[in-house]
C-alpha cells in the first residue's frame, strides 16, 4: 500500500506521515529532505539558486547530506523551494522516489506531489493543510523551544511566499489530488489530526476492498 501525503510547509504533514508509517508498519520517506540536500549542495558549491544547470548540478549530492541538521533550518528550506522548481531537479530526483513508493509491502511519502505526479496509483492520499498564521504559530513553538525569539508575522509572510511558490510553479506545482482527502489541522491537536488521517486512511482501504 502506497500513502501519499501532500500539504504546504509546516502543515503538520510530516508528523501525520510519520505516525502513519508507524501506525501501518511502512517506510516513510520525507522529500522535502532531497530537495532541501539539493538546496545546501548547491550552496555550498557556491552556485545559484536561479540557474536550472547549478541546480541540477547539486541533485548527485552524497546521502552523508541527508543527515545534516542544516537541512531543517528556514533558510535552507527557503532555498529547496527555489531549486524544485527546476523540472532538470524534479526529474532527477523521480526515480528515487518512485522506487521508494514502490518497494514491496509499500510505503509512506510526505512531500508536493505525492499523490499528482511520483504516485498518482497511492492507494490512500491526503492533502494536509493549516492556515498560514497557525502554521507560522507552530514554527514559532518549535524556535522557542529551539532558545530562539521568533517574529510571528515575518515567518508568517515567509510561510504564505513559500506557498506561493510551490503552487504557483510550472513543474508539479503543489495541489490537492482530485482523488485526495482533504485534512485541515488549523484546529486540531496532534494526536487529533493524527487520528483523523488514521480513519481517513482506514475508510479509503475499505472502500478499495468493496471495489
Ligand atoms: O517539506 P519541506 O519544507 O521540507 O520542503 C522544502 C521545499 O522542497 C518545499 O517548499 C518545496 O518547494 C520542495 N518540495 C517539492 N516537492 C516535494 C517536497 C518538497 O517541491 N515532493
Amino acid at each position: 500500500m502506497i500513502i501519499a501525503v501532500d500539504g504546504p510547509a509546516a502543515s503538520g504533514k510530516g508528523t501525520i506521515a510519520r505516525a502513519l508509517a508507524t501506525h501501518y508498519g511502512l517506510p516513510h520517506l520525507d522529500t522535502g529532505l532531497l530537495y532541501r540536500a539539493v538546496g545546501l549542495t548547491l550552496l555550498r558549491a557556491g552556485g545559484d539558486p536561479e540557474s536550472e544547470a547549478d541546480a541540477a548540478a547539486a541533485t548527485t549530492f552524497p546521502d552523508s547530506v541527508l543527515a545534516d541538521p542544516e537541512l531543517r533550518t528556514e533558510a535552507t528550506g527557503a532555498l529547496a523551494s527555489r531549486v524544485s522548481a527546476h523540472a532538470a531537479v524534479r526529474a532527477a530526483l523521480m526515480a528515487r522516489q518512485r522506487a521508494f513508493a514502490h518497494q514491496p509491502g509499500g510505503a509512506v511519502l510526505d512531500g508536493r506531489d505525492i499523490g499528482t505526479v511520483i504516485a498518482p496509483e497511492a492507494g490512500a492520499k491526503l492533502y494536509v493543510t493549516a492556515s498560514p498564521r497557525v502554521r507560522a504559530e507552530r514554527r514559532a513553538r518549535e524556535m522557542e523551544r529551539m532558545g530562539q525569539t521568533p517574529d510571528i508575522p515575518a515567518m508568517e509572510a515567509e510561510i504564505m511566499a513559500r506557498d506561493a511558490r510551490d503552487m504557483g510553479r510550472d513543474n508539479a506545482p503543489l495541489a490537492q489530488a482530485e482523488d485526495a482527502d482533504l485534512l485541515d489541522t488549523s484546529e486540531l491537536s496532534i494526536d487529533e489530526a493524527i487520528q483523523r488521517a488514521i480513519a481517513l486512511v482506514d475508510a479509503r482501504l475499505k472502500r478499495h476492498r468493496q471495489e
